[in-house]
């Protein structure tokens, strides 16, 4: 299959969704472990089925990139960054899928329902066990630094591409073309 020059529209689409979803979600996991009460439930019915939207795009996604070819990166990129970029963006994916995968397990594990709104109801995929939900619930917490620290090194890798050196990355998932 030849490589193309930008990535899907598709590609695109679910990129751009899906950044716009993953950064929302985690400031409102960062607002709800810091509010109380009403303002509490309210975020937490907002994370549940936002995460879990997130989980099923990144499944599609996945297929979707397993049968697309990303573009080149510029041949005059120094190796280890092209190995950093091809990491972070599986990690990515890793992230994508296991957070959501983390949240919806610790809920299992502690016994609480994984609400999706208007009735829907997700059944639990670990049995009852307050230990597992304890272990669960640190590493969602630090899964989802990770996640703030991949986004925060991608965007300023995306920014540099794109200001910088002007090479096309940033143009390959924005759809147009540099001049
Ligand atoms: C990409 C998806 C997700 C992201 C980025 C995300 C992010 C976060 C963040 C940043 C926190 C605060 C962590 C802390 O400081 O302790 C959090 C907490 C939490 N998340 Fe997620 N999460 C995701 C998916 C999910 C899913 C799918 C569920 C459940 C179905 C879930 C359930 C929870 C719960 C129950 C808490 C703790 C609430 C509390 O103790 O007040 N998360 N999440
Ligand atoms: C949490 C938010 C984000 C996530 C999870 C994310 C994820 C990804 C992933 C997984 C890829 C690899 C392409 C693929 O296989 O689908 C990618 C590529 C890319 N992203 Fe993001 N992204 C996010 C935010 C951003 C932002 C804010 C920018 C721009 C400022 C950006 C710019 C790019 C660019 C330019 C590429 C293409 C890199 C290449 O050609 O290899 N991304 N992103």
């Amino acid at each position: 299959m030849s490589r193309p020059e930008t990535f899907h529209w598709f590609a695109r689409l679910l990129h751009w969704l899906m950044a716009a979803m993953i950064v929302s979600m985690l400031f409102i996991g960062a607002g709800m472990v810091t509010s109380v009460e009403s303002k509490h439930t309210w975020l937490l019915a907002i994370h549940k089925p936002l995460g879990i939207s997130i989980f099923v795009l990144a499944l599609i996604r996945l297929g979707f990139r397993l049968t697309h070819p990303a573009p080149p990166l510029p041949d005059d990129m120094p190796l280890w960054q092209k190995l950093a970029a091809h990491a972070s963006h599986w990690l990515f994916y890793v992230l994508m899928i296991g957070l959501p995968l983390v949240g919806w397990g610790m809920l299992s594990a502690g016994n609480f329902p994984v609400t999706l709104g208007g009735g829907l109801r997700l059944p639990p995929i670990l049995p009852f066990d307050p230990l597992l939900y304890a272990w669960l619930r640190e590493a969602h917490r630090y899964l989802a630094w990770l996640f703030f620290l991949t986004y925060l090194a991608h965007m300023g890798a995306a920014l540099m591409h794109g200001l910088i050196r002007r090479d096309g990355v940033l143009q390959a998932m924005t759809g147009r073309r540099a001049q």
